[in-house]
């Protein structure tokens, strides 16, 4: 039975908003929030024909609603929800996901039920957390994790990570063998059919939807798929679009297949941790974030569930490892199973890098680290040792970490592409020539500094500047929407020292500032002493070129140390280099 309820009071506000309920396998409700004209999702997608925003409810002795919708739904679907479901005997609210467009109605739902069960990965609980400030009960599940509803609806969990976010998991009901995913296999397509009835009709806007969402993480996309192998599926129950019931296999090979494809050529670091084992999560994110900078793929491996196959598949096959000690399981034993695994699967080909987690009982780092190099990989950076909490400090040497890894792994590719540029047009953008700046930024505890000659003035009325900045440089991540840092202007006559200084490849959390002498700006970053003359500029704008930030900020104050200095300048030869 399919239901519509229209609400014309929405017809001008946000396009036309339909609610449509169906029963969709025993005890199992679908409702579908048709957005008929919405026609852009994220910064990404460009919407050709809207999108549906996909919830559910299973009836056992328990119930359980899984995920939400989107906010612009509210009217409708609390109506609906107020007068079919009895509050009292909502059990479990399931978040396979928290992005709003699943997770818009969640304070409401609490609201209402107030003693229902939240029910979502590690990370989509503390998301949830930050984003309501309430209490609530929770259920935290991963891989491997069921939870019987009563009725033959007993539910497994499976995480997938990346997918679209880091929280994500699949729901799986083996009484319907119905598997509720989410993001995945979705697709932005709005129409009146429940299921996926007309193919020829969804094929591109689900390849569309693959390529913008799940192509980044082709990787995790085959985790996933490989972790529901098991699984007797009769219907894909995604958040997105149509139901996949008559050609679920096709749609599920395709994802197999694009992201087979698409892995071959990948360059990947595969981060092996222990989730909920020290504070792993938060250095893990850290590291992933500077190694994501550089363009690197990652892959998250959670030692504690992730099956010996996988280990050797992705220890084998990445171009580097990043190891987080797991937790000792056995003091007087062998080392944790995956690490052994691990240990016989790397290669001298790879780089690596090490942390501790500051769990407390780790796994001895030094035998671990003698034994890759031993192998012959090389290490990129320093052990990283965790002796208490973590700090914004550790967040940036993790941060740098990652950055230094992705940037070794990419060091040829780099020259490559230098070396496809026409030698001609190569000599003649290196006659474009700029000054020699000095960016010094700080922010709370951080602070960092890089040398920049792509600086020009952008604006009269505000006073503005232009900065292009690698999307790659550690300082990137202090020159956001209104963070401050001074513009120093080096002198033609007494460049060099502060040039050399700050050329110097530092080390992850190395303090760019000893031995130099600085002063504070009223904005908090370093004046460098030396300098010709100093500009305190606020960050207003950010625009993507590719490899590159374009940093418009406006200029606060600024002075000059010496009336009759010049600028430096410099003068390149060629293109491929600043
Ligand atoms: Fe449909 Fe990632 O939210």
């Amino acid at each position: 039975m399919v239901a519509l309820i229209d609400s014309p009071r929405n017809l001008h506000a946000q396009g036309r908003l339909t609610l449509q309920t169906a029963e969709i396998a025993a005890e199992t409700t679908a409702f579908r929030c048709l957005d008929w004209d919405r026609d852009r999702f994220d910064i990404e997608f460009d919407l050709k024909n809207g999108t549906t925003y996909n919830s559910f409810l299973i009836r056992g002795d328990k119930t359980a609603l899984i995920d939400t919708t989107h906010a612009k739904f509210r009217e409708q679907y609390l109506a609906y929800a107020t007068e079919n479901i009895n509050p009292f005997e909502l059990d479990y609210l399931i978040v396979n996901h928290t992005e709003p467009d699943h997770s818009g109605l969640i304070k409401e739902i609490l609201a209402w039920a107030p003693h229902v069960v939240v029910v979502g990965s590690k990370v989509a609980i503390q998301f949830l957390e930050n984003m309501i400030h309430q209490p609530f009960e929770t259920m935290v599940v991963k891989s491997g994790h069921e939870l019987d509803l009563g009725q033959g609806h007993k539910l497994s969990f499976v995480s997938a990570p990346n997918l679209h976010w880091p929280d994500t998991i699949f729901t799986y009901d083996a009484g319907t063998r119905v598997l509720y995913t989410c993001d995945v296999f979705g697709m932005h397509y709005c129409d009146d059919f429940l299921f996926d009835e007309t193919p020829h009709l969804l094929e591109a806007d689900f390849r569309y939807y693959y390529d913008c969402l799940m192509g980044p993480n082709a990787r995790s996309v085959l985790m996933a798929l490989k972790r529901i192998d098991n699984f007797e599926v009769d219907l894909v129950a995604t958040g997105h679009g149509p139901l996949l019931r008559y050609h679920r296999q096709s749609w599920m090979e395709k994802y197999r297949q694009w992201s087979q494809n698409q892995v071959q050529t990948e360059t990947f670091v595969a981060l092996f941790y222990v989730e909920e084992y020290g504070y792993s999560d938060r250095i893990v994110k850290a590291i992933a974030e500077g190694i994501s900078k550089t363009g690197v793929a990652v892959e998250l491996v959670d030692m504690s569930v992730a099956d010996s196959h996988e280990v050797r598949e992705l220890a084998h096959s990445a171009a580097g490892i990043v190891v987080g000690m797991p937790p000792q399981l056995d003091q007087n034993a062998a080392m944790h199973p995956a690490l052994s695994t691990l240990l016989t699967s790397v290669n001298s080909k790879q780089s690596m890098g090490l942390f501790e987690t500051g769990g407390g009982h780790d796994e001895p780092i030094y035998p671990v680290r003698n034994r890759l190099q031993a192998i012959g990989l090389k290490e990129v950076f320093p052990p990283i040792a965790i002796k208490d909490t973590p700090s914004q400090s550790t967040d940036q040497l993790c941060y740098e970490a990652g950055i230094d890894l992705g940037q070794w792994l990419t060091r040829d590719k780099s020259v490559q592409q230098s070396k496809q540029i026409d030698a001609h047009l190569d000599r003649a953008l290196g006659r474009i020539s700029n000054g020699l700046y000095i960016v010094t930024a700080k922010k709370g505890d951080l602070s960092s500094a890089m040398i920049a000659s792509w600086v020009m003035q952008a604006s009269l009325e505000p006073l503005g500047v232009a900065i292009s900045v690698a999307k790659d440089r550690a300082i990137e991540m202090l020159l956001h929407g209104g963070d401050r840092f001074v513009l120093n202007v080096l002198e033609e006559a007494n460049y060099q020292p502060l040039m050399k200084h700050f050329l110097k490849r530092f080390p992850p959390g190395a303090d760019r500032f000893a031995g130099i002498d600085t002063y504070p700006a009223n904005n908090g970053s370093p004046i460098l002493a030396k300098a010709l003359a100093y500009i305190e500029c606020e960050v207003s704008n950010r625009y993507e070129c590719s490899d590159h930030m374009i940093v418009y900020a406006t200029v606060k104050t600024g002075r000059v140390a010496k009336r009759d200095g010049l600028t430096a300048v410099h003068h390149r030869k060629a293109s491929n280099h600043y």
